[in-house]
């Protein structure tokens, strides 16, 4: 399970690399966001992924952690709406709302010990993460859904 989330972080990673480069598609340039909100914007997605590696080797053991999952997802809930309400990309705010109303539905299934659908919601939450990372770096190929 280790590989698996090595593997999915090098993903995701390369998939911010991939918008690094797609300069020009950034929907986060300063005609939309000033530096400094870019800024925190960058911040709370930094802290999103670290909570997602958290729920990714949590997810995978076999005796789960409820109250920390709990917390973990309170956390990443809180840069999720923080990061909805700095974003002026009305574009990408849908995958924000999905985001957010992802998490909540963890939350649910972690009260009901349901680790399968836990994890099923896991991987859509991730499929989230990358689909609007590409969305931004390829904005023509998608219609921000
Ligand atoms: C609403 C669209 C959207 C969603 C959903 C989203 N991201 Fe992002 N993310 C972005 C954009 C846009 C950037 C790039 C900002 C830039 O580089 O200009 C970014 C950047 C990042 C970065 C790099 C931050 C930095 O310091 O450069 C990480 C890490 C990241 N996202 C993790 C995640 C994780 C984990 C998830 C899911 C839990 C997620 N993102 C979901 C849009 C999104």
């Amino acid at each position: 399970m280790k590989k698996n989330v090595l593997f999915l972080a090098t993903l995701l990673c390369f998939s911010v690399f991939v918008q690094a480069e797609e300069k020009v598609h950034n929907p986060f340039d300063p005609e939309k966001h000033d530096p400094e909100v870019l800024y925190k914007i960058k911040d709370q997605m930094m802290q999103m992924s670290y909570q997602w590696i958290d729920l990714q080797i949590m997810a995978a053991q076999t005796s789960a952690n409820q109250s920390e999952i709990h917390s973990t997802l309170n956390t990443m809930e809180k840069s999720a709406k923080k990061i909805k309400n700095l974003n002026k990309n009305k574009e990408l705010d849908g995958y924000m709302v999905s985001l957010i109303g992802r998490m909540q539905l963890m939350k649910q299934n972690n009260k009901k010990k349901d680790m399968v659908a836990l994890k099923q919601n896991l991987d859509f939450m991730s499929d989230t993460c990358f689909k609007c990372h590409s969305a931004n770096a390829f904005p023509s190929e998608s219609n921000g859904k």
